[in-house]
């Protein structure tokens, strides 16, 4: 017999809580999978905050699980370091790991994203929004009705990848292609997706070779309203490596395409499974805005930023060495009960909805915020004025993933028309 989400629950709360302390690991993929994971969080923050994983597929590390703890960490770069990467696995390949500017200090970090955030500039997101708003409206117009039908693939997928496309200004009809590409970076090899590194260095090459097009169309025309062109023509950017312009694209297609698409498909989820919300709602439309920063705190579409020590330092009474493994579980934060009222309810009409750490803190704090709100604002937005609701009608499948917190398939149902 398959377990409801319920039973799964209670005896992963069981588990967690059975576990000596010193042997709990919340970096499991298939706790996140499952959405078991939140026992082990919940028993950390209570007992042991700042905690001790000696042992792990990740080798060992600290896990910092409270609000205001990741807020300390993550406003500190200066000993909490960026550099080589922010995921819990180690990007250690033949040639070390893939330079971006989120694995990257300052200065280099602080020139780089200067380099790009015009692409997200208010003038710019004003310039985006009717066109987010007709592709929004487009899609939305031939969703079938009364059928049963993959909202991840449908919704979720198609806005986010056009809208990264035009961020790019490469052709719509490959739009897709970012959308495959972001899933291939983040997939585990023999998870789904594909099944050996090999395989995933194989279509690196083909993404890469795809977006060295495009750097040389664009380093030869006049400087666009682009990534590329702001990439290709930035003093600080314009002399960098084929590989970390590769590595930089790699960020910008995760970052602005995973995330926002998963928490699409989370605020349907979270709407289903919290019927007087979602009532709320369609009663009073004003209320998209704070809906969609409590979905983006309740989802925590990243569930995690690691960073690594530069010094030995004492945080909360631990000793935390030189070249440790520190990892801010946001996941866990945006449910510490100490600074967020009831955080395991889902509340579209918070006092303080944008009081989450989704988005991180200090100098890596997400560059595309205002545009993951726009995107989902727009959405529901269009939504409200054409569907009373829309119905989920299975267990979504979750990803495989302590990183990305999200949904491969949502199968639903839309009813009827408004
Ligand atoms: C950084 C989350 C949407 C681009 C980050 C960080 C987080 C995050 C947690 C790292 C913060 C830290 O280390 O302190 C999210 C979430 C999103 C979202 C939850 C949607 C709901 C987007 C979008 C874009 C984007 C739409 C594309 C434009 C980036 C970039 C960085 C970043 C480029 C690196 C910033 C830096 O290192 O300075 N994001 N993100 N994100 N995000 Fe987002």
């Amino acid at each position: 017999m398959i377990a409801t989400h319920a039973e799964r629950l209670a005896a992963a709360r069981a588990q967690a809580y059975a576990l000596p302390l010193a042997e709990l690991n919340p970096a499991r993929p298939e706790q996140f999978q499952n959405d078991t994971m939140w026992p082990y969080f919940e028993r950390l923050r209570a007992e042991d905050p700042v905690h001790y994983t000696a042992e792990s597929n990740y080798g060992p590390y600290w896990s910092i699980t409270k609000y205001n703890d990741i807020m300390a960490v993550d406003t500190n770069h200066a000993v909490f370091s960026s550099e080589g990467g922010i995921t819990i696995a180690s990007q250690d390949g033949e040639q070390g790991p893939l330079p971006m500017f989120i694995a990257m200090d300052p200065p280099k970090h602080d020139e780089q994203r200067k380099t790009v955030n015009p692409a997200v500039s208010p003038f710019n997101l004003a310039r985006l929004e009717p066109l987010i708003r007709e592709r929004a409206a487009k899609i939305l117009d031939s969703l079938p009705i009364g059928e049963e039908f993959d909202w991840v693939d449908k919704v979720s997928m198609e806005l986010t990848a056009m809208t990264l496309a035009t961020l790019f200004d490469m052709p719509q009809e490959d739009r897709r292609k970012l959308t495959y590409w972001s899933d291939v970076v983040t997939a585990v090899p023999g998870q789904g997706l594909i099944d050996t590194l090999e395989q995933k260095f194989a279509i690196f090459t083909e993404y890469h070779a795809y977006f060295t097009e495009l750097w040389n169309q664009r380093v030869n025309a006049e400087p666009g309203n682009d990534l590329i062109s702001m990439l290709a023509h930035g003093p600080a950017t314009r002399n960098m490596s084929p590989r970390e312009y590769f590595g930089n694209i790699v960020l910008l297609t995760v970052g602005g395409n995973d995330t926002t698409r998963n928490t699409i498909s989370g605020s349907v989820l979270a709407l289903n499974q919290n019927p007087d919300q979602y009532a709320k709602l369609r009663a009073n439309p004003d209320l998209i805005t704070s809906m969609v920063s409590e979905t983006i705190r309740w989802q925590t579409p990243l569930p995690h930023m690691r960073r690594i020590a530069t010094q030995d330092i004492e945080f909360q009474g631990k000793q935390i060495r030189k070249g440790d493994k520190v990892v801010m579980w946001y996941v866990s934060g945006n449910r510490d009960d100490t600074v967020i009222e009831r955080p395991n309810d889902y509340i579209i009409d918070r006092a303080r909805p944008r009081q989450h750490l989704s988005f991180g803190f200090g100098i890596h704090r997400c560059v595309g915020n205002r545009l993951a709100e726009l995107q989902l604002t727009i959405i529901w937005q269009e939504i409200l004025k054409r569907f009373p609701t829309i119905e989920v009608v299975a267990e979504p499948k979750r990803v495989f993933s302590t990183f990305v917190k999200g949904y491969e398939s949502m199968r639903v149902v839309i009813p009827t028309r408004v």
